[in-house]
């Protein structure tokens, strides 16, 4: 009787110690790991800023990243009178309004607390784009631009447009920039082709595609 009380103490006493082990372990272990992901939030944060979705609020970031970046990536292939006439004021309440309708999907780009950059997108707006979505524009700074920036960004506004089978975007034919930056990351020419005037000017635009698989999240 007195062999087996004392070899339940010593089972009763090694439990004790076990979770005695356990409680000091596993918060030291868990705190580590929280300490360890908070300072890798904070490092990819530092380092390559985050995407997020745009609020009102951005309207005005929008609306200026818009026309800076028309100016540098289209001079010389846009009239400059179209440039020179680009107002801010009309921009920022024209994106005001796109965000409180949400007619679209817009995402933006932050690095070290300001907005560098933004990307929107949604359901096609072709006659034939019946169950395809749309990149309808993506802006970068162009202080910012071959960081990784503008791949993050279509990552992200594809993520969130409507299943489909395809996505598509038209971009001017003489933006070699864009058109590069497009192939790089899988978008194809679909043979399409339209014209657009602006100051009376007519510019080509032509299609890109990209195969899909979209996930519905939002709209
Ligand atoms: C086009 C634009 C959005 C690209 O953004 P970005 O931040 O400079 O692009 P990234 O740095 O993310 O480049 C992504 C990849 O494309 C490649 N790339 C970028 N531009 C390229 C080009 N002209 N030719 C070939 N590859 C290119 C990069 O090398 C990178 O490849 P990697 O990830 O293997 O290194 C940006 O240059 C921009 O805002 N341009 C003006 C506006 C515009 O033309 N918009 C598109 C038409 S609506």
């Amino acid at each position: 009787m007195q062999a087996t009380a004392r070899r339940l103490s010593v089972v009763s006493a090694t439990f004790s110690a076990r979770r005695r082990l356990i409680r000091s372990v596993r918060p030291t272990r868990l705190h580590k790991s929280q300490q360890f992901n908070r300072f890798r939030f904070l490092s990819f944060s530092l380092c390559q800023g985050m995407i997020r979705h745009a609020t009102s609020e951005d309207a005005p970031a929008i609306a200026a990243i818009h026309i800076r970046t028309w100016q540098a990536a289209y001079a010389g292939i846009v009239p400059a009178d179209y440039l020179a006439s680009m107002s801010l004021q009309k921009r920022a309440e024209f994106w005001r309004e796109e965000l409180a309708e949400c007619r679209s999907v817009i995402v933006v780009a932050i690095e070290i607390g300001e907005v560098v950059g933004w990307a929107s997108g949604g359901v096609s707006r072709d006659v034939d784009g019946k169950d395809v979505s749309e990149v309808y524009a993506i802006y970068v700074l162009p202080e910012y631009w071959s960081r990784g920036i503008g791949r993050r960004l279509m990552e992200k506004i594809e993520e969130y447009l409507p299943s489909s089978s395809s996505v598509t975007l038209w971009v001017l034919a003489q933006n070699q920039r864009g058109l590069g930056f497009y192939r790089k990351i899988g978008y194809d020419l679909d043979g399409e082709e339209k014209t657009i005037k602006l100051c009376d000017v007519a510019l080509l635009e032509v299609r890109l595609r990209k195969k899909y698989q979209g996930s519905a999240q939002a709209l």
